[in-house]
């Protein structure tokens, strides 16, 4: 798929910007701070419903402003789709798909898909475990758009599993009726549920990352290699041995059983898929903690490298945006990086020197300067 049009209205640095696109190639330059992030972060956001950069809406709307638009045409083969949100921080964000009447944000999820890879990345690595859970579970609904309502059941069933937990730790502090077990029962059984399934599809997704990361390594940063993903579970479900849904939600359940004393005294949900980790293994270290800047820079451009193989691969070819990624490269990787993601269908690169930009990229060219954006 490829973006035919991004139109933005108080997103940003931007009270109002249309920007026509081609696919292949297009390149935003311009100089620090001129806005080239704030228009591949409004793609971005249609794809995940969130910035690479902030956890929170309320920066992306321009200061002054009280809610954002972003806007894009999307083309896949045949099919030409209009997706527009408006982002109203505090607020319940709006969607609508082709200008008819209002649907849920979360149904937007799957028109845009985008691949970003961004400086921020280098949380990937040597961040928390939280992001490379997301780094997970957006490409898990990058695959497959319906994982959405997966992924927000589980943060419902586990938030309400939590609550009942705190009040079982309230009423145990001071001396009152103690809970009634079954009630948590049925939770365990909602949290197994939903967790195997999003355990499975974590399980799968880097079963089919591992070849594709350890070649996209071996690309950015040759003989630099091998890596390794590993899961690293809450309930001891590694990446090494398939499992059914069914196993893993035994499995849930019965970690669950285990810890039920500790929960209940400590009023928290401790074991699920919102305490694992993905390991990143580099030549069989641990990269956090070992590997130095540059690998770990490598790394995380890899692990977006792989994932944009993976989708392409699958069919859902994702637009890729390569935000700030040529200035940290010297310039033979440059040119490899370049060739590697030439032929994508549709790939956004910003750069605040446009001659680091490799002449393979040569394609549409925006100079963006002050809120101004404008075709070479
Ligand atoms: N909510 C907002 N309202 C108004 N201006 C904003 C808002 N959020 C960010 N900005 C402005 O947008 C600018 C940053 O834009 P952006 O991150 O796109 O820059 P850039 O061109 O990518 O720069 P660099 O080359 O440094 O990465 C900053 O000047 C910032 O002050
Ligand atoms: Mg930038």
């Amino acid at each position: 798929m490829h973006v035919t049009h991004l139109s933005l209205a108080d997103f940003r640095s931007y009270a109002r910007v249309e920007v026509p696109l081609d696919p292949g190639v297009t390149a935003f330059v311009g100089a620090n701070g001129q806005g080239k992030t704030n228009l591949v972060e409004a793609v971005g956001y249609l794809a995940t419903l969130g910035s690479h950069r902030v956890s929170s809406d309320a920066p992306l709307v321009r200061m002054g402003a009280d809610r954002a638009v972003i806007r894009a045409a999307v083309t896949q083969g045949e099919r030409s789709q209009l997706v527009e949100l408006e982002l109203n921080p505090g607020k319940a964000n709006r969607a609508r798909i082709n200008r008819s009447s209002q649907v849920r944000p979360r149904d937007v999820l799957g028109i845009v898909r985008t691949v970003l890879f961004a400086p921020e990345d280098l949380a990937l690595v040597k961040g928390d475990p939280g992001e490379r859970r997301r780094f997970l579970d957006e490409l898990i609904t990058a695959r497959s758009p319906r994982m959405a309502g997966v992924r927000s059941d589980y943060e419902r069933v586990l938030k309400q599993r939590n609550t009942l937990l705190k009040s079982a730790a309230m009423a145990r502090r001071h001396g009152g009726r103690s809970m009634d077990l079954s009630t948590l029962d049925v939770w365990d059984q909602h949290l197994g549920r939903v967790g195997a399934e999003l355990l499975a599809q974590r399980l799968d997704l880097i079963a089919a990352l591992q070849p594709l990361a350890d070649k996209a390594y071996a690309d950015v940063a040759p003989g630099g290699g091998p890596v390794a993903l590993e899961y690293r579970s809450s309930i001891g479900a590694g990446a090494d041995s398939v499992r059914t849904r069914e196993e893993l939600y035994e499995l849930l359940i019965a970690a669950l059983m285990e810890v039920r004393k500790q929960e209940i005294e400590r009023g928290v949900t401790l074991v699920g898929p919102h305490r694992d980790d993905l390991l990143l293994g580099l030549r069989g270290m641990p990269a956090k903690g070992y590997a130095s800047h540059g690998e770990s820079w490598s790394y995380a451009l890899a692990l977006r490298l792989a994932s944009y193989d993976l989708l392409r691969g699958e069919g859902n070819e994702p637009v890729l945006v390569l935000d700030d990624v040529f200035a940290e490269l010297d310039a033979r990787r440059r040119e490899r990086l370049a060739e590697l993601v030439a032929p994508g269908e549709q790939v956004l690169v910003t750069a605040a020197v446009g001659e680091d930009v490799p002449g393979v990229l040569a394609g549409t060219r925006y100079v963006v300067s002050a809120g101004e954006v404008e075709r070479l």
